[in-house]
C-alpha cells in the first residue's frame, strides 16, 4: 500500500492561508482587549542633542490625553542599574528609549503621548513642544573612509576576517590583476506589517504582551529584566507576523513604551509605529567595499583582498559577516580580508535577510565577473576553475556542496552556452540584451529548540513550540515534519508557537528555523511514537509485541513493522484501548558538536539574469532570472520556492531601486516612506523561476535541511549588475543602479 501520509518534500499549501486571507489572523496590533487605550510616539527631529524642556502641560490638559511619557517622568527601572542585553545585542550598550535627556540618532523616540483614541494621541503628539538643543553630528560613513577600526568587543558568533598565505605574494605572481571599489548604500526592512504592539493588562497585574517580533522568548526576557517582572507577569505572544527580515529579531521600542505605558497606567495599552518610523531603528548599513584579485595561467585565483567598512552606532558596536565568503566560495591559497567598522550619530544597524553576505557577494560576484573578463574567460567557466572543493576558511569538508551541479542545471535550463562573451552584442530593437551570472554561499546553522506534542483519542495530534512564523512558512513544515513522523494526515494535526507559555524555541533568524524546530518537533513526535507502540504491544494479540522503535513505522494511521507492512494496528485503536484521555511527550534538539567540528555546513545557489537596458533611457529592466540553490532536503516545495521568489524580488530591488538616502545636514534618512523608498511592483517583475538541485546531507542535522530564508538573495544583485555589463559594457559598481549610472 503506497502512503498517503508522506507530507516532507511535497508542496502542501499554508495551512495558516485561509486564516490569513480571511482576516481571521491576528497581528499583534489587532488584538481586541476591552478598555485599550493608545500610544502614540514622538520622535525627535534632530540628530544629536539634548532635551532641554518638555511642554507636556498644553497636551495634558486636552481631556482624554492621559499622559505623556518621557525621560522627565520615567520611573527608576531595573535595566538602569544593568547592562542588560537581548539575544542577538551586538557589543556595547543597547539604546533606552526615555532614559535621559539625550539624543543620539535622529527620530529617536523621545516621548510617548497616550490618549483615550489613536486620533487624540497622534493629535496630542503632533504639538507636543519640545525644547532641543543641538549639537554637531557625523553621520557620513563616505567622511570615515580612513578613520574605520576592526571591531574589538563583537556579538556572539562574530567571525573575525580570515588571512591565509600571503596575499600581496599572490597577486604579484598574477598575470591578470582587477582591483575595485563597490559601495551600496542603507537599506531598510520595512515589513508590510508595521511594528506594533497590544499589552493586554489584566486585573491581577498580570500583562499578556502581543509583540510583533521574530522572538517571543527574547522579548519575554527584555521585558522581565527591564521592569523586574517575573516570567508568570509578562507571557509574550506573536502568532503571525507581515514579515520581519531581520527587524524584528531584536526587542523594538514599541515594546518597551507599550510596557511601559500599560504597568504605569495599569491600563491596556496598543501602541503602532508609523511608516516613518519604519526607518528609526536597525538598517544594513551603508558599506564600501574593495576587492582586489590576480589570476594566473588556466584563470586560477592566485591572491585575494577583500576588505569592508560599514557604520556602526556610538553605543553599540555591530557587525555582520561581510568578507569572509570571499575566502571559502572559491579556491584561493593566498587571502586577506579585512574588515572594519566605524561609529556615527545613527541608530546602530541590524541583520536584514542574508546580513553581510548580501553585501559581501555583490563586491565579490561583480569582482568575479571583472576579473573573468580581465582573464578572457566565461564567467561561469571561471568560477568552475575556482571551484572549492572544501572549506579552506576552516580547513575542513563540507557535509555536502551541489554547487558544481547547481551550476551545470542553471546553465542548462538557461541556454548559457548561446552566451556571447563580449559585451554589447544582443540588441532586440532599442534595447541592449545582456547575461550575467552570480551566487553565494550561507551558513546552514541550528540552535537548540524545545517542543512538546500530545495526541487525544480522537486521533488528533497537537505540536508545540514557541517558533516564529515570520510568513516563511512555519506552521506548514512543522505540521508536515509531525504528521509524517506520526503517519497521521496533515488535517489531524495542529502546530501552535509564538507564545512563551509554549516550549522554548530560538529567534527565527538566521534560516536556522527548519533545522533547529523541525528538528525538535521530529524528535518530540518520535519519542510520542516511543509511547504509542507500548500501548500498542499491550493490546491482545498485538501483531508488534516484542518490536522495538526501530522496527516499526507509522503510516496512513497505522503502527506497522518495517519488513512486514501487514503486521499493523491502527493508531486510533490504540488510542482509545488505552483508555488515557491524552498521551504527551516532550524532547528538544541541539546541534551535534562532534559533526560541527568536523563539517563545514553551508548552503549555496547560483543565479543567472537577463536584462534590457534601454539606452537613450538608461532604464534597466529584468526580463528573466533563474536561481538555482543547493539548500540540502526541501521540506515544502511551495514555501521554499516562495521564499526564494521574495529573494528574488528583493535582489532586483537592491540592484535598481532600494536605498535609503541620508541628507547629512540633518543626520536624517529623507525617504523614509514607501512613495520614496522605492521596491518593485507587479509591473518589475517578469519571469523569474527557482530550482532546487538535489542535495542529500546526512551530517547536518536529524533532517538534512539546510535552510532557505536567506541563501535565495545571494549573487541576485551581482547578476544584474553583471548583466547590465554584459548588454551595455558600462561596469557599475555603486547600487542601485539608476538609470544615470547609465547615461
Ligand atoms: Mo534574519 S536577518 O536572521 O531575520
Amino acid at each position: 500500500m503506497s502512503s498517503t501520509t508522506n507530507h516532507v518534500g511535497k508542496a502542501p499549501s499554508r495551512v495558516e492561508g485561509p486564516a490569513k486571507v480571511t482576516g481571521a489572523a491576528k497581528y499583534s496590533a489587532e488584538f481586541n482587549v476591552p478598555d485599550l487605550v493608545y500610544g502614540y510616539v514622538v520622535s525627535s527631529p534632530i540628530a544629536k542633542g539634548k532635551i532641554l524642556k518638555i511642554h507636556a502641560d498644553k497636551v495634558l490638559a486636552i481631556p482624554g490625553v492621559l499622559q505623556v511619557f518621557s525621560h522627565e517622568n520615567v520611573p527608576g527601572l531595573a535595566w538602569f542599574d544593568k547592562s542588560y542585553k537581548d539575544d542577538v545585542a551586538p557589543g556595547g550598550s543597547p539604546f533606552r528609549p526615555l532614559h535621559d535627556d539625550e539624543v543620539k540618532f535622529s527620530m529617536q523616540p523621545v516621548a510617548l503621548v497616550v490618549a483615550d483614541t489613536f486620533e487624540l494621541a497622534r493629535y496630542a503628539a503632533s504639538i507636543l513642544d519640545i525644547e532641543y538643543k543641538e549639537s554637531t553630528h557625523e553621520t557620513d560613513i563616505e567622511a570615515k573612509r580612513d578613520d574605520g577600526h576592526e571591531p574589538g568587543k563583537g556579538k556572539t558568533g562574530y567571525k573575525p576576517p580570515v588571512r591565509r598565505g600571503n596575499a600581496n605574494k599572490g597577486l604579484a605572481k598574477a598575470e591578470q590583476h582587477i582591483k575595485q571599489e563597490y559601495i551600496h548604500g542603507a537599506q531598510h526592512h520595512n515589513p508590510m506589517e508595521l511594528f506594533g504592539a497590544t499589552v493586554h493588562y489584566h486585573p491581577n497585574g498580570k500583562l499578556t504582551i502581543y509583540d510583533k517580533t521574530q522572538g517571543v522568548y527574547n522579548c519575554q526576557q527584555y521585558v522581565t529584566k527591564v521592569f523586574g517582572l517575573s516570567k508568570e507577569q509578562a507571557r509574550v505572544v506573536n502568532l503571525y507576523m507581515g514579515g520581519g527580515f531581520g527587524a524584528g529579531l531584536r526587542p523594538q521600542y514599541e515594546l518597551f513604551l507599550s510596557v511601559l505605558a500599560a504597568l504605569e497606567l495599569k491600563r491596556s495599552v496598543r501602541l503602532s509605529l508609523t511608516r516613518q518610523q519604519m526607518f528609526s531603528f536597525g538598517h544594513r548599513p551603508h558599506t564600501l567595499q574593495t576587492v582586489e584579485m590576480g589570476t594566473g595561467p588556466d584563470g586560477a585565483l592566485l591572491g585575494l583582498k577583500h576588505s569592508a567598512l560599514h557604520e556602526t552606532s556610538r553605543f553599540e558596536e555591530y557587525t555582520e559577516n561581510v568578507v569572509n565568503w570571499s575566502g571559502m566560495l572559491y579556491k584561493c591559497p593566498d587571502v586577506h580580508l579585512n574588515y572594519q567598522v566605524a561609529a556615527l550619530d545613527v541608530y546602530t544597524p541590524l541583520d536584514m535577510r542574508a546580513p553581510g553576505a548580501a553585501t559581501g557577494s555583490f563586491a565579490l560576484e561583480v569582482a568575479m565577473d571583472e576579473m573573468a573578463y580581465a582573464a578572457g574567460l566565461d564567467p561561469l567557466e571561471f568560477r568552475r576553475r575556482n571551484y572549492a572543493e572544501e572549506d579552506q576558511n576552516e580547513n575542513k569538508p563540507f557535509s555536502s556542496k551541489k554547487l558544481r551541479e547547481a551550476y551545470d542545471e542553471g546553465a542548462r535550463r538557461f541556454g548559457w552556452d548561446k552566451r556571447p562573451m563580449a559585451p554589447r552584442a544582443t540588441k532586440e530593437g532599442n534595447m541592449l540584451v545582456g547575461w550575467g551570472v552570480a551566487g553565494g554561499v550561507w551558513d546552514a546553522s541550528m540552535q537548540k529548540a524545545a517542543a512538546k506534542a500530545t495526541i487525544t483519542a480522537d486521533g488528533k495530534l497537537t505540536v508545540s513550540s514557541a517558533a516564529g512564523e515570520n510568513g516563511t512558512g512555519t506552521y506548514t513544515i512543522m505540521t508536515q515534519i509531525a504528521a509524517e513522523t506520526l503517519g497521521l494526515p496533515m488535517e489531524a494535526v495542529t502546530f501552535k508557537l509564538g507564545d512563551t507559555t509554549l516550549p522554548e524555541a530560538p529567534v527565527q533568524g538566521g534560516s536556522w528555523t527548519a533545522a533547529s524546530v523541525g528538528s525538535a518537533v521530529k524528535s518530540t513526535c518520535e519519542a510520542l511514537g516511543e509511547k504509542l507502540l507500548k500501548l500498542a504491544q499491550k493490546l491482545g494479540d498485538s501483531p508488534l509485541k516484542g518490536a522495538k522503535f526501530e522496527d516499526v513505522e507509522f503510516v496512513n494511521g497505522q503502527i506497522r513493522l518495517r519488513q512486514d507492512h501487514d503486521q499493523a494496528v491502527v493508531l486510533r485503536d490504540v488510542l482509545q484501548t488505552s483508555g488515557e484521555r491524552e498521551i504527551e511527550a516532550d524532547s528538544s534538539a541541539m546541534p551535534n558538536p562532534l559533526t560541527m567540528q568536523k563539517y563545514s555546513m553551508h548552503s549555496h545557489n547560483v543565479v543567472f539574469v537577463e536584462v534590457k537596458v534601454d539606452e537613450e533611457l538608461g532604464t534597466v529592466h529584468v526580463s528573466r532570472v533563474l536561481n538555482v540553490v543547493a539548500a540540502g532536503r526541501i521540506l515544502n516545495q511551495k514555501t521554499a520556492r516562495s521564499q526564494v521568489l521574495g529573494s528574488i524580488v528583493w535582489g532586483i530591488s537592491m540592484a535598481l531601486m532600494e536605498e535609503t538616502v541620508m541628507d547629512h545636514r540633518f543626520g536624517r534618512y529623507m525617504n523614509h516612506n514607501y512613495a520614496e523608498y522605492h521596491v518593485p511592483v507587479n509591473a518589475d517583475i517578469r519571469d523569474i523561476e527557482v530550482v532546487f538541485v538535489e542535495e542529500e546531507d546526512p551530517h547536518v542535522n536529524p533532517l538534512g535541511v539546510k535552510g532557505i530564508g536567506e541563501v535565495g538573495l545571494l549573487g541576485v544583485a551581482a547578476a544584474i549588475t553583471n548583466a547590465v555589463y554584459h548588454a551595455t559594457g558600462k561596469r557599475v559598481r555603486q547600487l542601485p543602479i539608476y538609470l544615470d549610472k547609465l547615461l
